[in-house]
């Protein structure tokens, strides 16, 4: 017989910047340093990432567009791409993500988008380990504790390969 199942998920918001850690305000500022240096000119929608790695070491990256529109890539996923590549071997704990008003002011916090989503939850299960995710707007912040709040049921390595983990 067929049942109706449910997935919730939580999340945390804060109001302002002062109730997170010193280390995540930290990673929120180059986020929105980032969206300044996004090259978004056919959107001007600026939006700017950085990843904390275990090491402390951060990396950051910015949207990136083209005159053929698929060929763009979102910040998430150049500062995925930059911290996998430079840095292997230092694991992803924290991932946060800041727009830029049009006035170079901070904006409404930004959700990934599907691609983005699926690039961070390879990253996750490389690793085997969530990516906490703060999505900072101007009056609040989100706290995930990983992609599945933004991902659930989804495709990845052990839906490739169900019996090797
Ligand atoms: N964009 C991002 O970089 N990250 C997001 O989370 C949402 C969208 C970019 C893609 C494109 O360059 C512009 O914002 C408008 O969609």
């Amino acid at each position: 017989m067929s049942e109706i199942k449910n997935i919730s998920i939580s999340y945390r918001e804060f109001q302002n910047h002062n109730e997170l850690n010193a280390e995540d305000q930290e990673l929120i500022k180059v986020s929105e340093e980032a969206a300044r240096s996004a090259y978004a000119p056919y959107s001007q929608f600026r939006v700017g990432a950085a990843v904390r790695l275990e090491s402390g070491r951060i990396v950051h990256g910015a949207n990136v567009e083209n005159a053929a529109f698929p060929s763009g890539i979102c910040a998430e996923r150049t500062a995925l791409a930059a911290s996998i590549t430079n840095f292997p071997d230092d694991r992803p704990v924290t991932l946060a993500i800041s727009a830029i008003s049009d006035d170079g002011s901070v904006a409404e916090q930004v959700t990934p988008c599907g691609n983005c989503r699926q690039v961070i939850a390879e990253e996750e299960s490389r690793w085997n380990r969530q990516i906490r995710i703060l999505l900072a707007g101007k009056n609040k912040i989100i706290e995930l504790d990983g992609i599945g709040q933004l991902l659930p049921l989804q495709f990845n390595r052990s839906s490739l390969r169900p019996d090797r983990p």
